[in-house]
């Protein structure tokens, strides 16, 4: 059929195009290739068990079909309530009526886009920042204004300046989008006081901040940070999480707290969209809180990703030549890591696979395609410990091979 249809799709629908990582994820489909490329939980951690035992319960009782029936848009009641309880111990000031469901985290992503973005509207991000809420925005035509990074996640020097700039243009960003928590892709946290930097800066400029957190429970080194909803007085903060990687993707359940107007717009775009959150994954994770399992889980996963972090690091080490760099993240799922100036990880990655070794061309996390080409991101928490090892030896080899 190949362009058939072309003519058929609407002005947006030409303007999408498959996600890099998307078409990547494809290569694991190779038995022996080794791949830093996905995002992937390691289904070692899935909960099968404990997912079974809830799960017989529910279809068990008198009242199952419950959790099979259409629920409210908002999601299902003892879940939020639940959800709001563990907010509420992060330090957020806020009610059951400011937590919904969504489909996954992912959806906030879309949902604000539906619901705050003209075309051509401004909005603020970190260069790099999460490719699926790059192109999650595109879809709405956002034009994106991008602040650089460093170790402490977006430069707040350069976000005021870039606000400045805007408002120099007679611009009025809406939103800015930013991952305090071990980014993706580049695994870095914001500081305390950088968090409550972008909340007065957010103030003065009257600016909604969407704050993305799916690894904040991903922590396998330091303190945990206060998220920035924590600090926030006024109701611009939007927060949204996930149970994606903390009981498994799979469900689609994600969460997001904010100001009831904001989320009431956000309920009236989702009934468009889905009609309601998956209701027996709403009600299997809602028991997966209350019955105590979450914590221990969190635990459970923090204790195998870190060492995957701890063979990740020690690989890089022993294998990389000396003029790469990578940035070491307390948590999350990635490495960022940077080559020396002039070279191309696009061109790394053709040679990588002919090894049989995969990552993501940094490349891919900037809104702008001319950035990021001597960057790359690499997933620690799928391959097995093996794989880390035998893959970043593979990868160190073409580096040698490539760099000299
Ligand atoms: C930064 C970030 N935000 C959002 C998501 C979406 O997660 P989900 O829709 O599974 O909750 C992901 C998934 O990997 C992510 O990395």
């Amino acid at each position: 059929m190949g362009e058939a249809f072309d003519k058929h799709f609407s002005a947006r629908a030409n303007k999408l195009k498959a996600s890099d990582v998307r078409e990547l994820l494809k290569l694991l489909q190779n038995p022996d290739m080794i791949s830093f490329a996905g995002g992937l939980p390691n289904p070692q951690t899935f909960p099968t068990e404990m997912i079974r035992e809830i799960a017989n319960d529910i279809l068990g009782a008198a009242d199952a079909a419950k959790a099979l029936q259409y629920g409210i848009t908002e999601g299902y009641l003892p879940l939020r309530e639940a959800l709001a309880d563990r907010m509420r111990k992060k330090g957020m000031d806020i009610d059951t009526d400011n937590v919904i469901t969504v489909s996954g985290s992912q959806q906030v992503i879309d949902l604000m886009g539906k619901v705050f973005i003209d075309p051509n509207d401004p909005m603020i991000v970190s260069a790099p920042t999460y490719l699926t809420a790059l192109t999650g925005f595109a879809v709405y035509d956002a034009r994106f204004e991008t602040v650089p990074i460093d170790h402490d996640n977006m430069r707040m020097d350069l976000f005021e300046e870039k606000l400045a700039e805007l408002s120099k243009a007679g611009e009025h960003p809406k939103i800015v989008y930013v991952l305090p928590n071990f980014q993706n892709p580049a695994g870095v946290t914001m500081p305390e006081k950088n968090r409550r930097r972008l909340v007065d800066l957010a103030h003065e400029h009257d600016l909604i901040i969407l704050e993305d957190d799916p690894y904040g429970e991903l922590r396998y080194k330091g303190e945990d940070i206060r998220p920035i909803k924590s600090f926030d007085d006024e109701g611009r903060v939007v927060y949204m999480s996930t149970f994606s990687k903390i009981l498994a993707p799979g469900f689609r359940v994600g969460w997001a707290v904010g100001h009831t107007d904001i989320l009431r717009k956000l309920i009236i775009a989702k009934q468009s969209s889905d009609v309601c959150t998956n209701v027996l994954g709403q009600v299997i994770s809602c028991e997966y809180v209350t019955r105590g399992h979450v914590d221990p889980q969190i635990a459970e996963i923090r204790k195998i990703y870190g060492r995957k972090l701890d063979l990740m690091l020690k690989g890089m080490s022993e294998f990389m030549p000396d003029s790469v760099r990578w940035l070491t993240p307390e948590g999350g799922m990635f490495l960022w890591t940077t080559l020396p100036e002039g070279a191309s990880s696009v061109e790394l990655l053709e040679k990588a696979v002919k090894k049989k070794v995969a990552f993501v061309s940094g490349k891919a996390f900037y809104p702008n395609p001319a950035d990021g080409f001597s960057t790359l991101r690499l997933n620690f928490t799928y391959p097995s410990d093996e794989m880390i090892t035998e893959g970043l030896r593979r990868l160190g080899s073409v580096l040698d091979e490539e760099l000299t």
